[in-house]
């Protein structure tokens, strides 16, 4: 059989391809999954790709304080023996996949949960926080902490949106000179940027759902007492929640799904909010036909008015068409 050079050119690219079949970038928590069910990938592999990512990335981005490779690692490796002796639908719904913590949630453990403070530092939390139990009982492996602004912006007025003493400057990755918005500017920043897909971010008043929007991922922000705040550096009670931040809405929903429920440490809030949790869970109400038949109103005049034949207006027509 004869075989031009080309095709056998072709032949090899092919053969590159399949070998490269999981694409870092987009990443979500469906496909790491597809990679991991396909063979194409394993837990420890993705710690070690988000490892290199962070190394090369993070010190332009500041969206990392503390990583914990050899913890990480060693969860991934469980995870991926686990894997082998268990049934595919048998396995929970995070497991294997790579967690980043903002700094004011505890991880027993190497890390340190410091709220981004200098007078935290050292400050190695004897058990997981309420939502990091559920996290691991989901599977979730816990790779490090993110950036925020410190105190969770309480330090006092005038300090520079996503900035603290432990973690530098946070950047917002889609435009370094513009605000990443905060405090849970690290955990947004790592979702945009790649550095790992899902992470974990607190709010009392705009903290999860201001860098979500201004980095362009999706943060939900839960009613308080949906996720436990026990092991968490808080400013309010009454305010304060914890609440997932990823790439896609399908992820957010998942991590929503995996956080949520009664925890004794937090008791009041959490029962509370008890009769607010779906029977059946969040993950029925993923629709990928949800915007078929809905009407989609614009506030031209007050946030979405462009200068006539101008890129942003192009680019907003190119984004609404989409959804149209
Ligand atoms: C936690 O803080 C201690 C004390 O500063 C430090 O030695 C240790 O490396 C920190 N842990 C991690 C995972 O960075």
């Amino acid at each position: 059989m004869a075989i031009s050079l080309s095709g056998l050119l072709l032949l090899l690219l092919l053969a590159g391809s399949a070998a490269a079949a999981f694409e870092l970038e987009e990443a979500t928590i469906d496909s790491i999954h597809r990679a991991f069910t396909a063979g194409e990938l394993t837990s420890r592999g993705l710690v070690e790709i988000y490892l290199r990512r962070i190394a090369s990335q993070d010190p332009a981005l500041h969206a990392v304080i503390e990583l914990d490779p050899g913890g990480a690692l060693a969860a991934a490796d469980r995870a991926d023996a686990a894997r082998v002796a268990t049934e595919p639908g048998a396995l929970p719904p995070l497991h294997g996949v790579p967690v980043l913590l903002k700094d004011n949630i505890a991880a027993a453990g190497a890390l340190n949960a410091t709220a981004g403070s200098l007078a935290m530092v050292g400050s190695r939390p004897a058990r997981d926080a309420g939502v990091v139990e559920r996290l691991r009982r989901a599977g979730a492996v816990v790779l490090g902490t993110a950036s925020l602004s410190e105190w969770c912006n309480f330090r006092g007025p005038g300090i520079p949106a996503g900035w603290s003493p432990r973690g530098g400057q946070g950047k917002n990755p889609y435009m370094p000179s513009a605000t990443p918005c905060a405090s849970s500017s690290g955990s947004a920043i790592a979702a945009a940027a790649n550095l790992v897909a899902v992470t974990i971010g607190t709010e009392t008043d705009g903290s999860i759902m201001c860098p979500s929007s201004f980095n362009s991922v999706v943060g939900i922000k839960p009613t308080v007492g949906l996720t436990s705040r026990a092991g968490v550096i808080i400013i309010s009670p009454r305010m304060d929640t914890v609440g997932p931040i990823t790439r896609t809405v399908s992820d957010a929903v998942h991590v929503l799904e995996a956080i949520v429920g009664y925890d004794p440490r937090d008791a009041e809030a959490t029962r509370m909010a008890l009769k607010y949790i779906p029977e059946g869970g969040y993950n029925q109400f993923l629709n990928i036909d949800g915007l078929r038949g809905k009407r989609l109103g614009i506030l031209r005049k007050d946030f979405f008015s462009f200068p006539s034949g101008s890129v942003q207006e192009k680019v907003f027509n190119q984004h609404f068409d989409v959804m149209r």
